[in-house]
């Protein structure tokens, strides 16, 4: 059964699922890098040119593939915003694969993409990090209710990513 990580960004949903991949023999799928490479276009650049509206719209049809696909073998990293647009958790739900939300605090949340945003369009443009963290309260708070119907809810504080891949 596909394992789907999920989680707000920074949540480590790639580094963890690269880790977890690795330790359980399986193949890695970044859901981000995966829709670069069909769209022949950084997600930072699809976000300008085409807009979120669209990015929505085809991450749903590329999280409907995946699905399809039906591997079994696979640990895939989604992105932040995947289980919340256009049905996309009870999507998941309904193929009947493997869940896990990475349960971040948004103070540990805000931190991490403060050291490292610039690659994610919904926060490269807030300038202070009092205003960061505002935002990320906000919009994990909404999101939290898409998260929270994973299968599995791992709840990770200061513990190493090995403690983190064990449990
Ligand atoms: C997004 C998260 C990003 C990426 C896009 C939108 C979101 O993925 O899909 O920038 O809406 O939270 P990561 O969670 O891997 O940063």
């Amino acid at each position: 059964m596909d394992i789907y990580l999920i989680g707000y960004m920074g949540s480590g949903k790639s580094t963890i699922g690269r880790l977890l991949a690795d330790k359980m023999d399986r193949s890695f799928v970044d859901f981000d890098d995966f829709i670069e490479e069909n769209e022949g276009m950084s997600i930072p650049k699809l976000f300008k040119t085409k807009g979120e509206i669209y990015f929505r719209k085809i991450e749903m049809k590329y999280l409907e593939e995946l699905l399809l696909e039906k591997e079994g073998g696979r640990v895939i990293a989604l992105g932040g915003g995947t289980p919340c647009y256009g049905n996309n958790m009870d999507r998941l739900q309904r193929a009947k694969v493997k869940t896990i939300y990475l349960n971040v605090s948004y103070k540990a949340l805000a931190r991490r993409l403060w050291d490292n945003n610039n690659n994610r369009p919904l926060v490269a443009t807030i300038d202070t990090y009092e205003a960061l963290e505002d935002y990320v309260r906000k919009h994990l708070f909404e999101r939290s209710y898409f998260y929270n119907q994973a299968e599995i809810i791992l709840k990770i504080g200061s513990e190493s990513e090995e403690e983190t891949i064990n449990k």
